[in-house]
């Protein structure tokens, strides 16, 4: 008999923390390594964010919760989803969570069946098909690409969708590529979902981070049938990645299956930290504006920096703090794929980037550089790899 099930074979991790270990390995060995691969903001936690942390614990905020979370955090985020989304969404279809992460697997959890389809965007963020093919259904890739602008389109989702479809998930603004959903996008596939009676899991994490002075568009502001799950949290926005702290909206029939699937999970996110979401929430928000103007001007030097590199092309992200990079033409000439260019960059060239293979199949032939490290850091990396590409052409 298997010692380990076959389920958890369906599994894949996330392929930063892999490329982080060995960018670190290198810096051990007394490389100098710039790193641009980590999806984590460099910016510490807002100081009112940490002081009503340590309130909490200092009144004793060290007990279990209910499993959905404290009241005063389902309504905080009940309040501030309605007020930027323009819905009304009431408190008890708030569910907190041990981050996006989190909400993301109880959600898929508890709709998925096996056999049941579930559209994502491919690249994208690894634990949308993970999850899929952990709980039994299959993952159907919507293939992102330069020629869409990194856009999922009706259209395109028209496509996939049979009638063994059971989610679409959309995820704007979107790591990796740092694109944003149109108005009609998000609409369009609203609408797709409501016909096929199936759900739109939406995932807002990169939520309030856009450039240009774009608007955020949610499908739950479009809904007509109560069919959108809305997956977010704290770690981008408030710079709150190691607190654990996300949460889904979800219709009223899911809630209590969700909350059981999260209570055989974690029981419930630590109490003070939850206390923390409220202060994050309801407290200043003049440290999110200055973090996401910071992201705007290191987009901006990126831009400008990777400019001055032959052989790559790009696009100009419009949210999240990512820009996915084509190096195809790198790698055909160096006879490699990216994972392989990755730890050739490391190595030989101290500059840390992820692959795009590690997004999903149609990320391969690309590399995403993150925005989480200072300006100055991020010109020298760049200019790193442009002399990395430069040899690699000659
Ligand atoms: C698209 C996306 N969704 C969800 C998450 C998970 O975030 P959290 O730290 O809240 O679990 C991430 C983290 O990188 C992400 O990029």
């Amino acid at each position: 008999m298997k010692r380990t099930s076959s389920r958890v074979y369906k599994i894949t991790q996330e392929g930063a923390f892999a490329v982080l270990a060995k960018a670190k390995d290198a810096e051990a060995k007394g490389k100098n390594v710039i790193h641009m691969e980590i999806g984590e903001p460099d910016f510490d936690t807002p100081e009112n964010i940490k002081r009503a942390a340590m309130e909490a614990l200092a009144k004793g905020a060290t007990h279990y919760t209910p499993t959905p979370g404290i009241l005063g955090l389902r309504e905080a985020i009940a309040e501030k989803v309605s007020a930027e989304l323009g819905v009304s969404v009431n408190w008890k279809n708030v569910l907190v969570t041990l981050g996006c992460k989190e909400a993301i697997f109880a959600s898929i959890m508890s709709i998925v069946d096996d056999g049941d389809e579930v559209i994502y965007p491919n690249p994208g963020y690894p634990a949308y098909e993970s999850v899929t093919a952990c709980s039994g259904g299959k993952p159907v890739p919507l293939r992102l690409s330069e020629s869409n602008e990194f856009r999922m389109t009706p259209e395109e989702v028209n496509e996939l969708v049979t009638s063994k479809t059971k989610a679409i998930i959309i995820n704007s603004p979107h790591n990796p590529c740092g694109s944003v959903l149109k108005k009609e996008d998000v609409k369009g596939i609203v609408e797709i979902a409501e016909d096929r009676y199936a759900f739109v899991i939406s995932d807002e994490i990169y939520y309030p981070i856009l450039f240009d002075g774009l608007r955020h568009y949610s499908p739950l502001s479009f809904a007509k049938k109560d069919n959108v799950i809305l997956v977010d949290g704290f770690s981008k926005r408030y710079a709150m990645t190691g607190w654990r702290l996300g949460y889904a909206v979800v219709p009223s029939d899911l809630v209590e299956p969700v909350t059981k699937l999260l209570n055989n999970m974690t029981s419930c996110p630590s109490q003070f930290v939850q206390y923390a979401g409220i202060e994050a929430l309801r407290g200043p928000q003049d440290s999110v504006r200055r973090m996401v103007k910071a992201y705007e001007e290191r987009r901006n030097a990126v831009m400008e920096e990777l400019k001055k590199i032959e052989g790559v092309t790009y696009l100009k992200p419009q949210g999240a703090f990512y820009t996915f990079v084509n190096v195809q033409k790198i790698l055909s000439r160096v006879g490699m794929n990216s994972e392989q260019l990755v730890a050739r960059l490391i190595e030989d060239y101290g500059v840390a980037v992820l692959h795009g293979s590690s997004m999903g199949k149609y990320g391969e032939g690309f590399i995403r550089i993150s925005f989480a490290n200072s300006v100055e850091n991020l010109v020298e990396g760049i200019s790193r790899l442009g002399k990395a590409f430069s040899s690699m052409l000659r």
